[in-house]
């Protein structure tokens, strides 16, 4: 089967080899997985950060995302059938989803939205897993819940920032502030369903001043965590929740939060499937959620751009927009 992986870590995406095209053999199905013909995938921060940073004897396939169809499952798989649509994040211990076979184990993987296309569903799993767990299990927020609280989303437009904007707003009761700098990105925070926007290059003590709440219940910090945190643990009212899920540039002090009793939350959505915690099917779980919500309406796909199919040249050009920054929503590549 053809994938695309990378040989050599740290090459700046515009080197030739930067991702090559490989084959390798179909990967056979363990106890627990799938094997999935993949039909689209979408690209993640996380892709290029593995890419950079973490160093390779073997050619390493990344891609966190996929959308596709069951082709065989093991012998303990209990949930889903060949022929079954699915769509799924994976985990980061095993070989990514830029391939024409994947395994991905049942308890991680949801039934794909029935609305959607591939690539459509295809943009969403680890961005949903993300801000779900984000939201429901490390901010504490119960579903219904959060009236008379707000909750500020720093880089609201990105890939988590465009599932959590829509989750918060449709599931609970909070008010939802999101951080966007651009005029395009502003506009596409707004359609998610935020109450405020607010411009990440502008002090937030003073935007958040503007539109008139000046403290805040909770935060979710999804980027560049390092430049802001002074001024969010200023925005946070006493005994407010912060949680973070980027890779902050520089220590926090964290010390500052002591003050007001702030409590700081750490979110990492691979964490139940590296550590195979006994409650991982909760990932399972939660996609079925987020398969159900979007059939009926509730939340959207965040696919902004489709970026073709996948090749070395489009997977390329993919990395380079992630790396820019400046991503609105989720780019999606589908079909070899
Ligand atoms: N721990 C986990 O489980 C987990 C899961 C998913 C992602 N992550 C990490 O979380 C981070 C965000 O992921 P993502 O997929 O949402 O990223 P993304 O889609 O690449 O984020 C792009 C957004 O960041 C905004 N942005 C750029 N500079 C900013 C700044 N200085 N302050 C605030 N916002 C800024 C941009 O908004 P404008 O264009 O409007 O400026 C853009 O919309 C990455 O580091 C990723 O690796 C961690």
């Amino acid at each position: 089967m053809k994938a695309i992986a990378y040989t050599q870590h740290g090459l700046p995406i515009q080197a030739d080899d930067a991702l090559v095209e490989i084959t390798l053999a179909e990967p056979e199905p363990g106890p627990h997985d799938l094997q999935v013909e993949v039909r689209a995938v979408s690209v993640n921060p996380v892709d290029t950060k593995v890419r950079r940073n973490a160093p390779v004897n073997e050619p390493r396939v990344l891609g966190w995302d996929a959308a596709g169809v069951v082709r065989a499952v093991g012998s303990a798989v209990s949930r889903f059938r060949p022929g079954d649509e699915v769509f799924y994040a994976g985990d980061i211990t095993r070989p990514g989803s830029n391939s024409e076979l994947h395994l991905v184990d049942e308890r991680i993987a949801g039934p794909k939205p029935a609305t959607l296309d591939f690539a459509q569903a295809a943009a969403l799993p680890l961005t949903s897993i993300t801000a779900w767990e984000l939201l429901f299990d490390r901010l504490g927020v119960a579903e219904g819940g959060g009236t008379n609280q707000s909750l500020l989303i720093v880089g609201a437009a990105g890939g988590v920032g465009s599932i959590l904007t829509q989750l918060a707003r449709r599931l609970t009761g909070l008010t939802v502030i999101g951080t966007a700098s651009r005029p395009e990105s502003q506009q596409w925070v707004t359609e998610l369903g935020a109450h405020h926007v607010i411009d990440h290059r502008r002090p937030l003590t003073e935007e958040l001043a503007r539109v008139g709440i000046p403290e805040v219940d909770m935060v979710a910090s999804l980027t560049h965590t390092e430049s802001h945190f002074a001024q969010l643990v200023e925005a946070l009212r006493p005994q407010g929740r912060l949680v973070l899920i980027d890779d902050p540039a520089e220590p926090l002090d964290v010390r500052t939060m002591k003050p007001k009793s702030l409590s700081l939350h750490w979110e990492m959505m691979f964490a139940r499937s590296m550590f195979q915690t006994p409650d991982m099917v909760r990932q399972h779980e939660l996609l079925t959620r987020v398969a159900e919500l979007v059939d009926k309406g509730v939340i959207r796909t965040t696919l902004s751009e489709r970026f073709g199919s996948l090749n070395v040249e489009t997977l390329r050009r993919a990395h380079a927009l992630v790396e820019s920054g400046r991503t609105q929503g989720k780019i999606v590549l589908e079909g070899f």
